[in-house]
């Protein structure tokens, strides 16, 4: 899709059909039509409002075709809600909402006037970064594995996003072209989560990995078995037991920075299926497994999506890539393996496997680099679905500043995330009987917690930590979020991550 930024006068010659997005006011109806002089539009909202077909609420839309009106040809009208609680997040929605209308529509091009909205948001580039984000996200399909595409699903083609002050229009298009580069990203991401598991090994995330950061001058290193055995990361190489797919260990650093500047360190849970091992899980909906890898995909999206932007900062993005299987040579309940740190940890639920993985990431992330801070992602545990379903993911971290610049990006980005609590009786659960540490909590409950608190122990030197639970958000949530699809993976934590990279990194300078 096309997102062309346009000022001056509405014309005709761009597009037939004009997009007018309306707060939910009685009566006052669309502003951007007032000031463009489009009277004849502005009847017709009015006229709706009027009879109580449109109330201009949150992700509300009319669609007026063939109506002739200010010459345009069509109308879509999309509601936004109050006015009073106005901010980037509601112009992504409703840039979602938009083409997504406009596609069921088969409409193939419009004219969205932005002028009155740009200015209820922090700036003309957030505003042009977020209409962007909604719009491209909002557009997104995955059908490679279909063998006939179907017609609605080509999506929409052209958004002029039309602005009446030309002085705004630079910023804006910044904006626009940040949003642009953060949606592909995400986009990367979800195509990652969604390729079938027969077509997501680890050898082959580690190969598409690879592509996407050659082109981007982003050095890349990937460690297989052998490798990955001489670090001594028994608790990853554990959890691949089962499994007749290598383990890869990959490692992506960008930077942007100067050398001297300590990089922000990303580890991501790359679980590419997760049967759960001996511990099976039941058969229904298993195949969402397939999403175990998404904090591995959210942090190569989140570093591809610096380098495109060129961003001035040093990141480093670690994923260990294994599946989860049972099989005759699978670690059983039980079972004690020794990380990369020297704990031993017994295995009494083959399927809490990810705190494994992530154990001896985390163990690399400290030894290899003095990081500014660490920040894991990972879809690591049910109970973080449990708490907050698939509207807020939870994070975790054992650092105040850190926490309090998560909630400020996390609120810009528009990605939602709630603090859950870390605490030494996490932790306590967390002692193992035969090993120094067991991989569950024995059923106390705070299932989030505990896997937290397993994870803390691995973090040295009191660098500053985060850990994002996304468990109930990457995949499956366009029901709630109108720029992700209904059913997939989201890409979540690629903006937020990015965005965290630059914000923890500007910050220290300063
Ligand atoms: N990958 C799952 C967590 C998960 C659950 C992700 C639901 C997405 C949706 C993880 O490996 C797991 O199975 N965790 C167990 C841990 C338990 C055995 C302590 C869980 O949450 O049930
Ligand atoms: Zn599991
Ligand atoms: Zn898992």
């Amino acid at each position: 899709m096309q997102l062309q930024s346009i000022s001056g006068e509405l014309s005709l010659s761009k597009s037939k059909t004009l997009v007018a997005w309306a707060f939910q006011q009685d009566k006052k109806a669309v502003v951007a039509l007032k000031k463009s002089g489009h009277e004849e539009a502005l009847q017709l909202i009015q006229d709706a409002i009027d009879q109580k077909r449109l109330k201009a609420g949150s992700k509300e839309t009319v669609f007026f075709r063939a109506c002739k009106a200010s010459a345009f040809e069509n109308l879509l009208v999309v509601g936004l809600g109050d006015e009073k609680s106005i901010n980037e997040e509601t112009l992504r929605i409703a840039s979602a909402v938009t083409v997504k209308t406009l596609a069921r529509e088969k409409i193939e091009s419009a004219v969205l006037l932005l002028e009155s909205f740009r200015k209820l948001t922090k700036s003309a580039e957030a505003a042009g970064r977020a209409v962007a984000e909604g719009a491209l996200l909002g557009n997104y399909k995955f059908d490679e594995f279909k063998s006939k595409k179907k017609e609605e699903d080509q999506g929409f083609k052209t958004l002029f996003l039309h602005l009446s002050d030309k002085g705004a229009l630079q910023k804006f298009e910044a904006g626009v072209n940040t949003g642009t580069q953060m949606a592909e990203a995400t986009i990367f991401t979800r195509n990652l989560g969604n390729t079938p598991p027969n077509l997501m090994t680890p050898t082959i995330l580690s190969e598409r990995a690879e592509k996407a950061c050659k082109e981007l001058k982003i050095k890349f290193k990937s460690l297989g078995k052998k490798e990955i055995k001489a670090l001594k990361m028994g608790c990853f190489l554990a959890v691949n037991q089962g499994s007749d797919e290598e383990p890869r260990f990959i490692v992506l650093e960008y930077s942007g920075a100067p050398k001297t500047k300590p990089p922000i360190v990303l580890v991501g849970k790359g679980v590419t299926f997760d049967t759960g091992g001996i511990s099976i899980k039941p058969a229904a909906n298993m195949d969402d497994m397939r999403f175990d890898m998404s904090g591995s995909g959210a942090v190569i999206g989140a570093t591809l999506a610096l380098a495109k932007l060129k961003a001035k900062v040093n990141v480093v993005a670690l994923a260990p890539l294994t599946e989860n299987m049972p099989s005759g040579k699978a670690i059983k309940p039980g079972d004690v393996a020794t990380s990369m740190n020297g704990k031993t940890v017994e295995i009494l639920n083959t399927d809490a496997e990810g705190r494994l993985i992530l154990a001896d990431a985390i163990t690399y992330a400290c030894r290899n680099y003095k990081p500014a801070a660490i920040l894991d992602i990972a879809t690591l545990t049910g109970a973080c679905v449990v708490a907050l379903g698939n509207v807020y993911g939870g994070f975790f971290s054992n650092n105040e500043k850190l926490t309090k610049t998560i909630v400020e990006t996390a609120q810009q980005t528009g990605e939602k995330f709630w603090q859950l609590p870390l605490s030494e009786e996490y932790a306590d659960d967390m002692k193992g009987t035969y090993a120094d540490l067991s991989n569950i909590g024995g059923g106390k409950g705070g299932g989030s917690s505990q896997a937290a608190a397993f994870l803390a122990q691995f973090v040295e030197n009191d660098i500053p930590w985060a850990h994002f639970d996304i468990a109930g958000v990457a995949y499956h949530t366009g029901g709630r979020i109108a720029y992700n699809p209904d059913k997939g993976a989201s890409g979540s934590g690629v903006r937020l991550l990015a965005d965290l990279a630059i914000q923890l990194t500007t910050k220290s300078s300063s």
